[in-house]
C-alpha cells in the first residue's frame, strides 16, 4: 500500500509538472505572438516624406562639429557651450510635426551659437557651392555661412522630428516641394537672415554665370533672404565675382540681365556695386583642374620667349 501511495503521488507530481510547464509554453507563445503583431503597430505611425531622413547619430554628429569648432578651428571665439547648443537644436524640432515649423523655433539656438563676424569679410554664394568653400578654405580673409560656427555644424546634414516617439525621423523628411516650414528649410532661412544682418563694410557675393535661367535668381536665398537684409548702415560695396565653369557655358556676364537686376536693388540701397567677370584669385582655384585650357594661361599670348 505505501508503495502505490507513493506512486500515486508521484503521478499526481509528474501530471501537476507537466501541466504547468504546458501552460508556461502557452504563456511564452501568447507574448511572443503578442509582441510580433505589436510591433508594427508602434513604429509605422511616423509620417513618410520624399527626402532623407535624419542623419545617423545626429548629437554625436552637432556635439563633435561644435567641439572641433570652438576647440580646433576656431579657438579664440571663446567658449560655447555646445552641450546647450545641441539641446536648443534639438528641442527647435523633436516631437513636432516637420511641416510646423517656424522661425522662433530656432531662436535659442541663434543666440547661442552666434558669433561675431568681421567687417569685409562676408561672403554670400548661389550656385557656386563647392567653388567657394573652396575658395575660403584658401583664403582665410573671407567667410561664407558655413565658415560660421551656426553653418559648419549643419552642412550637409538632415534632421526633421515627428510627433510619436523617438520624436525624432531617421527614415524620411519633408522636402521643400512637400512643405516650406520643415527643420532644415526655416533653419538655414533664419541662419542666412542673420549671417546678412551681421554684415559690415565690403561685403562680397560668388555668382554662376554657366547657369541658364540667370545667376541671379529670385527665388534664391540670396535673393530672397540675404539680400533683403543687408544693413544700409553698415554695409558700404558690394562685389559680384561672377564664375563662369572653366571652358563654358558662358550664360551670363557682369552686362548679363540677372546681374543689371541684382545691381539695381542694391544701388537702390545706396550701395556701391563691382562686378568682375571670373575674378582671379578665383578663376586661379578653378584652374587647378584645368591647368592646360587657354583661359588657365598664366601670360597672355606672347612671342618673345620661344
Ligand atoms: C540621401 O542619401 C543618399 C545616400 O546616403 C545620398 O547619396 C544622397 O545624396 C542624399 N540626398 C540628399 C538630398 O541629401
Ligand atoms: C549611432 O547610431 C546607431 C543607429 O543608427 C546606434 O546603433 C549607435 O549606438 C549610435 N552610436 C552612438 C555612439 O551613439
Ligand atoms: C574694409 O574695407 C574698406 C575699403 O577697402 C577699408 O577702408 C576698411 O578699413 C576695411 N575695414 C576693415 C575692418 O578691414
Ligand atoms: C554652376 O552651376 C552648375 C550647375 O549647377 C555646376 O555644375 C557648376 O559647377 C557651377 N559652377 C561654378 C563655378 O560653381
Ligand atoms: C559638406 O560636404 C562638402 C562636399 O562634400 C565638404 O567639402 C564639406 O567639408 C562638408 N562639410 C562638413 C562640415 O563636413
Ligand atoms: C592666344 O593664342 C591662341 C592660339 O594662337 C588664340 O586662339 C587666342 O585667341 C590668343 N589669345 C589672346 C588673348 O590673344
Amino acid at each position: 500500500m505505501p508503495l502505490q501511495q507513493g506512486s500515486a503521488r508521484l503521478r499526481q507530481r509528474t501530471i501537476l509538472l507537466v501541466g504547468i510547464s504546458v501552460l508556461l509554453v502557452l504563456l511564452v507563445i501568447v507574448v511572443v505572438l503578442a509582441s510580433v503583431r505589436g510591433r508594427p503597430e508602434v513604429s509605422p505611425k511616423m509620417l513618410k516624406w520624399q527626402d532623407n531622413g535624419t542623419t545617423k547619430n545626429l548629437s554625436e554628429v552637432i556635439l563633435g562639429r561644435c567641439y572641433n569648432f570652438i576647440r580646433v578651428q576656431r579657438p579664440e571665439l571663446g567658449d560655447k557651450d555646445c552641450q546647450k547648443i545641441w539641446e536648443s537644436l534639438k528641442d527647435a524640432f523633436i516631437y513636432k510635426n516637420p511641416c510646423n515649423i517656424t522661425p522662433e523655433d530656432y531662436q535659442p539656438l541663434m543666440e547661442l551659437a552666434s558669433h561675431p563676424i568681421p567687417c569685409n569679410k562676408s561672403l554670400f554664394w548661389s550656385k557656386t557651392n563647392d567653388l567657394v568653400h573652396r575658395y575660403t578654405k584658401s583664403n582665410t580673409n573671407f567667410l561664407t555661412l558655413e565658415d560660421t560656427l551656426l553653418g559648419y555644424m549643419a552642412d550637409n546634414i538632415s534632421w526633421c522630428g515627428d510627433p510619436s516617439a523617438p520624436g525624432i525621423n531617421y527614415e524620411s523628411c519633408p522636402r521643400r516641394s512637400e512643405c516650406e516650414s520643415n527643420p532644415k528649410s526655416v533653419f538655414w532661412k533664419v541662419a542666412s537672415k542673420m549671417f546678412a544682418e551681421a554684415a559690415c563694410g565690403v561685403v562680397q557675393v560668388m555668382l554662376n554665370g554657366s547657369i541658364e535661367a540667370g545667376a541671379f535668381r529670385s527665388t534664391s536665398i540670396f535673393a530672397s533672404v540675404e539680400v533683403l537684409n543687408l544693413d544700409p548702415n553698415k554695409v558700404s560695396e558690394v562685389h559680384i565675382w561672377l564664375m563662369q565653369d572653366i571652358g563654358g557655358p558662358q550664360s551670363e556676364s557682369c552686362s548679363g540681365r540677372s546681374i543689371q537686376k541684382l545691381k539695381s536693388i542694391l544701388e537702390e540701397k545706396n550701395f556701391k556695386v563691382i562686378c568682375e567677370d571670373n575674378y582671379r584669385p578665383v578663376q586661379l582655384l578653378q584652374c587647378v583642374q584645368n591647368p592646360d585650357h587657354t583661359d588657365c594661361r598664366l601670360c597672355t599670348n606672347s612671342t618673345a620667349f620661344p
